[in-house]
């Protein structure tokens, strides 16, 4: 009865896995936000290196990992597998519940798996500088640690709450050698129109985004990241479920239920995708299931829709679930997971039927991470208490029924630099937000119709 499920440095994936090739139905294209036409990779150039654009666009099963990236992410790969006994025996059985653990990478969450082979491609192809933006921080923190080890410039714009809520992120950010500005900032134009507009606004990821790719496209020499969403940055993430089948295969354990917290999808998906190919195969039948806050319901509450990325409109349109691009969600303080969007491949997924999901309050969220971490020692990620409280709320179903559930979630990252969330948490200070119906309607109206 392993408690860590270690894989040697040798096993770790030389490929990232494509879901593209498996898929019942192909992909909605992406599209040209002038003539609703599908876009072509140099419609993508100003602002990806040709690497990334063909990624995107890759329709092979599986794609190697250049030896560059792998000798990076042995820092920290293959990350290890915990079965939770602590928890089961909080919650007393029968579930037998297992959990990948993210946080064990230098910056603490999944987010370097893919800013490694960003920041290797964009140097690769003589790019001198990155412009990105960051919600919780996790992702700039990445980022800017990927770009100091391949010898790139830097600069993240984060979102004015978590700017404000989170020094710390801010520090390791300009450790490793980046720069930082709250978004929206007067340094673009688009983030002093809206600072015109909303002087007050805490800021959002469309906007930040807006922010980041104006950079990109407006300065030759800088490229843009973005650090969920995007097909490429899904693919990256694969690492997890292909490290994670082989895990679950060495103590002989096939999981009922795969469970990940919902941004923009990255680590869900990382977890999921590759034991989604063995579910289309028919090899294994897991409910896979997402789980977004209730103040950013993109997958339950939102329409499959073409829509922006990003708040100022300045990115391609792709079809997704939304809840339109001017959404401006409430501070809470899952910071990854105020996103208007999911990534266009696990909207998919959802219409398929090969996943689903569900939303939860932020104050359930952290009441079972609380649990999580006085059994398991592990203080998860504000974005991950999500994926904590479903798995928790899974098993106790599972007790209910007693039924012999195999449960697994990702843990993407843990909570040190997001202390004030717990504080809040165990003052009694956090409130739920559940996003009015009336503004999804008003975003939705600005949202262009696209003929299909
Ligand atoms: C630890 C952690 N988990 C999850 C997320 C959500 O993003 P994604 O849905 O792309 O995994 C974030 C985003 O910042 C994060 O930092």
């Amino acid at each position: 009865m392993a408690t860590k499920i270690i894989l040697p440095e040798s096993e770790l994936p030389t490929h990232w896995y494509n879901i593209v090739p498996d898929l019942p139905a192909p992909p909605p294209p992406v599209l040209h936000p002038g003539t609703h036409q599908p876009v072509g990779p140099d419609d993508l150039a100003p602002l990806f290196p040709m690497d990334l654009i063909l990624q995107e666009v890759a329709t092979d099963r599986f794609i190697e990992i250049p030896e560059e990236v792998r000798e990076v992410y042995r820092l920290w790969r293959p990350t290890p597998l915990y079965r939770a006994h602590g928890l089961e025996r909080l919650i007393g059985g029968p579930a037998r519940i297992y959990y990948k653990y993210e946080g064990v990478s230098p910056v603490g969450s999944h987010k370097p798996n893919t800013a490694v082979p960003q920041a290797y491609y964009n140097a690769k192809a003589g790019v001198k500088k990155l412009a990105t933006e960051t919600g919780a921080g996790q992702w700039g923190s990445a980022l800017a640690f990927a770009c100091a080890l391949f010898g790139l410039e830097c600069e993240v714009y984060m979102v004015r709450a978590s700017y404000d809520q989170k020094p710390y992120r801010r520090a390791i950010i300009e450790t490793y050698g980046a720069t930082i500005h709250p978004s929206p900032s007067d340094r673009t134009q688009y983030g002093r129109k809206v600072l015109a507009e909303t002087p007050d606004t805490p800021g959002s990821l469309g906007i930040a985004i807006s922010e980041a790719v104006e950079v990109a496209a407006t300065n030759d020499d800088v490229k843009y990241a973005l650090g969920s969403v995007l097909n490429h940055v899904l693919l990256h993430q694969t690492v997890i479920g292909e490290e994670a089948i082989k895990q679950m295969a060495m103590v002989e354990e096939t999981p009922d239920v795969i469970i990940g917290c919902t941004g923009g999808g990255s680590n869900f998906s990382g977890l999921m995708l590759p034991f989604a190919r063995e579910k289309l195969a028919g090899r294994i039948d897991p409910v896979m299931r997402a789980v977004e806050p209730a103040a950013a319901p993109s997958l339950t509450r939102g329409s499959y829709q073409f829509d922006f990325g990003d708040t100022g409109q300045m990115t391609p349109l792709v079809k997704m679930y939304t809840l339109g691009h001017p959404f401006v969600p409430e501070p809470i303080h899952a910071g990854g997971l105020r996103y208007h969007g999911m990534a266009p491949l696990v909207s998919h997924l959802q219409e398929l039927g090969v996943i689903e999901s569900v939303a939860l309050h932020q104050t359930e969220t952290f009441e079972k991470a609380v649990q999580f971490a006085r059994v398991e020692g592990i203080i998860p990620g504000p974005e991950p208490t999500h994926a904590v409280a479903e798995a928790m709320l899974e098993a106790e179903r599972a007790k209910e029924a007693g039924e012999e559930k195999v449960i697994l979630f990702n843990l993407s990252g843990h909570g040190h630099f997001d202390m004030t969330a717990y504080q809040a948490h165990l003052g009694g200070e956090l409130v739920d937000y559940e996003h009015p119906q009336q503004a999804i309607d008003a975003a939705m109206a600005k949202v262009p119709v696209v003929a299909e």
